[in-house]
């Protein structure tokens, strides 16, 4: 596997994009906010009435980074757009691990899209640290940070004892 050429480094694309520090790790900056809310009414997975329709975010990982394993309430949508690929670490709730790897090298398992389920823990990492990797996230109720939990190790780790070793990595 060959790291994606990319001409542009991880400080350059923060300047360009504007990027700033995310609370679980990482750069990012939220490039759409629906104007249109839900009511309550319209959702039936528990959101509080006023959550819009859909946010997207850039997020970048430098290669010495990683996302700590947190959770949200919808559904988020990653998109994969340069640097080194990517793999999203998942504990689904009934405890299931599954890693995702996201870019562009199709034809060794990475994808351009992936899907996180509402719910599950998850967490990232860089897959060439001498790298850096930028993608997108979408969600659908937007994002709001009371939708957002970032994992307590120790209780993560009880919950789920078998999963000890990734989840001490990405905390
Ligand atoms: N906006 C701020 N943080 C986040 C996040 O972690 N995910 C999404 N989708 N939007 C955000």
């Amino acid at each position: 596997m060959t790291t994606p050429s990319h001409t542009m480094d991880a400080d350059t694309i923060i300047e360009l994009l504007n990027l700033e520090q995310h609370p679980e790790g990482g750069y990012f900056r939220e490039t759409y906010r629906s104007p249109h809310r839900f009511a309550s009414s319209t959702t039936d997975a528990g959101f509080p009435a006023g959550r819009s329709y859909s946010t997207a975010i850039y997020f970048l990982l430098k290669g010495d980074q990683h996302s700590a394993f947190h959770r949200i309430r919808s559904d988020e949508i990653w998109h994969y757009h340069l640097g080194s690929a990517a793999t999203i670490h998942i504990i689904h709730p009934d405890s299931l691990y599954e890693a995702l790897y996201l870019g562009s090298d199709l034809e060794n398992g990475q994808q351009l899209q992936h899907v996180v389920p509402a719910g599950s823990w998850f967490g990232v990492t860089v897959n060439h640290p001498e790298s850096f990797s930028l993608s997108s996230c979408t969600v659908s109720p937007g994002f709001h940070f009371n939708d957002f939990e970032m994992a307590d190790p120790y209780r993560l780790k009880n919950a789920f004892p078998e999963h000890k070793e990734i989840i001490e990595k990405l905390s």
